[in-house]
């Protein structure tokens, strides 16, 4: 697929080259069509979680501008981004009615109730999830490397999605100097969020691009399940675990002899659990 040099280090998340996608060979990657639809809607309904974290970070000047100003809004470029490419690619799927369904749906599961118990805490928690959308974009841009829009597409959002993790790292810093919370709450907050990882957001994201995808099989959990695993597979060859364990080891702030014993066999672990 050729593009012409220059556009390949200018485009930005607002100017996507769309019309440099080789629309022949992509339109029939199903699993391309279903990461980057399923991404587009959890990022488009980013805002619902900024309000509530907003509303829970009331009184933090300094966080809640930044949340409102600066990380709102990349979030919503990102589901802007995504959305655009899939209607680009996609034009048949109803992406609107799609994602209405989904947003029914996670906005009941997106509530006050799923914060930590103190903001330092759901810093640390928020770090867990920049660190699953940075892995998630740093494996989809390699297993998309055949497709240069939606691979650069990935690299760009990963790169914001990492600046992210920083800054709730930072503001995770200042609520520890001024009230350690200790690494045992710290860890379980960590914890939590890693398990809930594992489902929802990104299978309900999923399953509504499903059922507008194929509305004939809607009724049929298995092959949802089958695509489901089909999709974890693919994207576990990609997956960047030495970035992951060294991005969740950091909020606990253990000392270096430690992490560095620590880094390896669990490095080690994750790969063994992703087999
Ligand atoms: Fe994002
Ligand atoms: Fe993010």
């Amino acid at each position: 697929m050729q593009r012409p040099a220059s556009m390949a280090s200018t485009w930005n998340l607002d100017r996507i080259p769309l019309e440099s996608i080789d629309l022949q060979q992509v339109r029939c990657r199903e699993d391309l069509f279903y990461l980057a639809t399923a991404a587009s809607f959890i990022e488009s309904g980013s805002d619902l979680y900024t309000r509530n974290l907003i509303r829970y970070c009331t009184g933090e000047t300094e966080l809640v501008d930044w949340l409102q100003n600066r990380w709102e809004p990349e979030e919503m470029r990102h589901g802007r981004a995504l959305s655009a490419y899939v209607r680009h690619v996609w034009p048949k799927f109803d992406w609107e009615r799609a994602f209405a369904a989904f947003f029914e749906d996670y906005s009941r599961q997106c509530t006050l109730d799923e914060f930590e118990p103190t903001p330092g805490l759901e810093m640390a928690a928020r770090c867990v999830i920049e660190t699953g959308t940075a892995t998630f974009y740093q494996a989809l841009a390699e297993h998309a490397a055949e497709e240069p829009v939606l691979a650069g597409l990935a690299s760009r959002i990963r790169a914001d999605e990492i600046d992210h993790y920083k800054h709730f790292y930072r503001y995770f810093r200042q609520y520890r100097a001024g009230q350690p919370p200790g690494r045992l709450r710290v860890l379980t907050a960590l914890g939590r969020r890693v398990l809930e990882a594992r489902r929802g957001d990104a299978e309900c994201a999923l399953w509504h691009a499903f059922t507008v995808r194929q509305p004939e099989a809607a009724s049929d959990k298995a092959s949802f399940q089958a695509l489901n695993a089909r999709l974890g597979q693919q994207l576990k060859r990609h997956y960047p675990v030495t970035m992951a364990v060294k991005m969740l080891l950091k909020p606990l702030d253990l000392p270096t002899a430690l992490t560095r014993a620590v880094q390896g066999p669990l490095i080690r672990a994750a790969r063994w659990a992703l087999r």
